[in-house]
């Protein structure tokens, strides 16, 4: 035809491009990401292992928790923490179910509790609030949930162990709802608990899920019967008392609970909750059904160039994990990338942000439910992990287009303060590379003295375990010995308006002040009431933030 060569050329760029866009969509809304937010012992690796089972990650319940430790058993540091009881957990598992493809991200709890859980949330789109019904909310919960709000995170609520005695269900949304300001709608409601737990009520399809006690702790799956709500025989199957319960919670359910919005769903300000045992494989699969169906797919992150969405072209992710390996025999470190668009492919050179220098993604690594294996491509949502840890730093962008950078993750508000002291002076040098490095590393956080006398680094902590990982990696790594003498303060809080905003309101007291490794002002306090009281009696100083952004 009359078609120039540029314009053909012209055209079939816009074809590739088209397509590549079509294709981009195809894997992104298949992909759905997300974290669970628990309190030790409420039943997270329960319910994880239930979700690959029913996912069909798994055949068998248990078997992740007996590999998990048999791969590691080798691990000096792996050890340790072993010995402690800690879970090993992989930092991203990957299913694929019912033409979707979902990665849990691990938030590590217990004693391993700590800067990295909440990271792990700013890598996550959806999140599960995992709830024991017998306790209702618990203090890491409500930290965590505190995160997911500032993210503006979906989160379904999973209310377990009603096996068990439970808190009556709408006693713990009224929790929720309280303390959280956040509306929920129970998507199932449960009837009885305890050793008269009968199962739950499903309000969508309005049908009765009859509970059967799991001698095998369900490790594989069960079929649960299944009864329309009218069914007659539910009269004769449900105790009188619990029957006409069930029919006034229900009735008050309607009047009381707002329709189930998705657009609030997704925007984090109404949570659908469901109720179920974990442990019995009761609920999960109705859980998980219902939370592919609601869950959002990856989202679109903010970045220096605005908005990118996950389909935009050019593959783009940022750092929010440094795993090393204290194995010294192994001495790697894993950077675990969130991708937040394009098209991650093995071998791509990619840029990073900080530094402007050029990286090839050479041993990129999947996590599959329980195999480690080689990632060829990945997209918006998928997590991967780089052996080539050296380069980065927590919250690092890396693109292979034009440049940008997201925002930094957070510092979290650290509560467990340690001076960390190096007794041998001719170790001068390697006690101050290690520290920065590990402070680079987002190990711990380092906050200084304002008293020129006081010259040891202050380590600022979430969780314990933080603290006996720089001491076991300042020896290991860097030969020395160091020795810990805590501080008793337990909150820290980030003066906002800077050094002139403290100056304006002169002496503090019940406080410190100190600086964090930027020179800016943060005062630590020994308790929450505290901080009520001075700002009670200094308004002047303007808002004390308990996060604060990196410059
Ligand atoms: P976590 O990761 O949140 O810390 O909790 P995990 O799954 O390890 O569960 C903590 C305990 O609660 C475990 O008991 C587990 O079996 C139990 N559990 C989990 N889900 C349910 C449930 O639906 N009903 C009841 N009754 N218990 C549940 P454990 O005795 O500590 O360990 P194990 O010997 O059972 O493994």
């Amino acid at each position: 035809g009359d078609e120039s060569a540029e314009e053909r050329k012209a055209r079939e760029e816009e074809a590739a491009s088209r397509k590549l866009a079509a294709d981009l969509a195809a894997e992104v809304a298949k992909r759905r990401n997300f974290a669970i937010i628990s309190h030790p012992d409420a039943g997270k690796t329960t319910l994880t292992e239930k979700l690959l089972l029913y996912g069909g990650a798994i055949h068998e319940a248990g078997a992740v928790k007996a590999r998990r430790a048999s791969r590691h058993a080798t691990s000096d540091w792996m050890a340790m923490e072993q010995q402690r009881g800690i879970s090993i957990t992989s930092t991203a598992m990957v299913f694929e179910t019912k033409g979707h493809s979902i990665t849990l991200l691990d938030t590590p709890g217990h004693a391993d509790f700590g800067e990295d859980t909440y990271r792990t949330l700013a890598a996550a789109d959806n999140a599960v609030m995992l709830v024991d019904a017998g306790k209702g909310l618990e203090p890491q919960t409500r930290k965590l949930f505190e995160v997911c709000r500032m993210r503006k995170l979906p989160v379904f609520t999973f209310m377990n162990k009603l096996d068990r005695p439970a808190k009556e269900p709408l006693e713990l949304l009224d929790e929720i709802e309280k303390e959280f300001a956040l509306q929920t709608y129970p998507v199932n409601w449960p009837i009885g608990s305890g050793d008269r737990f009968v199962g739950v009520y499903h309000r969508p399809r309005k049908e009765v899920h009859l509970f059967q006690r799991d001698a095998s702790h369900g490790s594989r799956e069960i079929i649960s019967t299944v009864l329309a709500g009218d069914d007659p025989t539910l009269k004769d199957i449900i105790e009188p008392d619990l029957y006409e319960q069930l029919q006034e919670e229900l009735e008050l359910l309607e009047e009381l609970t707002p329709p189930l919005d998705m657009d609030r769903v997704r925007s984090g300000d109404l949570s659908p909750v469901f109720f179920g045992s974990a442990m019995n494989n009761f609920g999960v699969e109705l859980f998980l059904e219902s939370f592919l169906g609601y869950a959002v797919p990856p989202k679109a992150y903010e970045s220096s160039r605005g908005e990118i969405s996950p389909e935009y072209p050019h593959f783009t992710g940022f750092v929010f994990k440094l795993q090393a390996n204290m194995d010294p025999r192994h001495r790697d470190k894993v950077a675990f990338v969130r991708v937040c668009s394009g098209q991650f492919e093995k071998g791509m050179k990619v840029q990073l942000a900080r530094t402007g220098k050029t990286i090839a993604l050479t041993r990129p690594q999947k996590l599959f439910a329980q195999e480690r294996s080689t990632m060829e491509t990945g997209f918006a949502g998928d997590v991967i992990g780089l052996n080539n840890p050296n380069a980065f730093a927590i919250g690092d962008t890396i693109f292979s287009g034009p440049r940008l950078a997201y925002p930094a993750i957070p510092c979290f508000s650290p509560e467990l303060f340690m001076y960390i002291k190096n007794p041998n002076p001719s170790k001068y040098k390697q006690f101050q590379k290690g520290i920065s490095e590990l402070l680079g590393e987002g190990a711990v956080q380092v906050l200084y003295s304002m008293d020129p006398g006081q010259t040891n680094p202050i380590l600022a902590a979430v969780g314990q375990l933080q603290f006996e990982v720089v001491q076991h990696r300042m020896q290991s790594e860097y030969n020395v010995d160091t020795t810990l003498e805590p501080i008793g303060y337990t909150v820290a809080r980030w003066v906002v308006g800077g050094w002139d905003a403290l100056e304006k309101v002169g002496r503090l007291y019940n406080c410190a002040t100190v600086k964090d490794m930027w020179g800016r002002p943060v005062l630590l306090f020994r308790n929450d009431w505290n901080v009520s009281q001075l700002l009670n009696d200094n308004p002047e100083i303007g808002e004390l933030a308990p996060y604060s952004l990196p410059p």
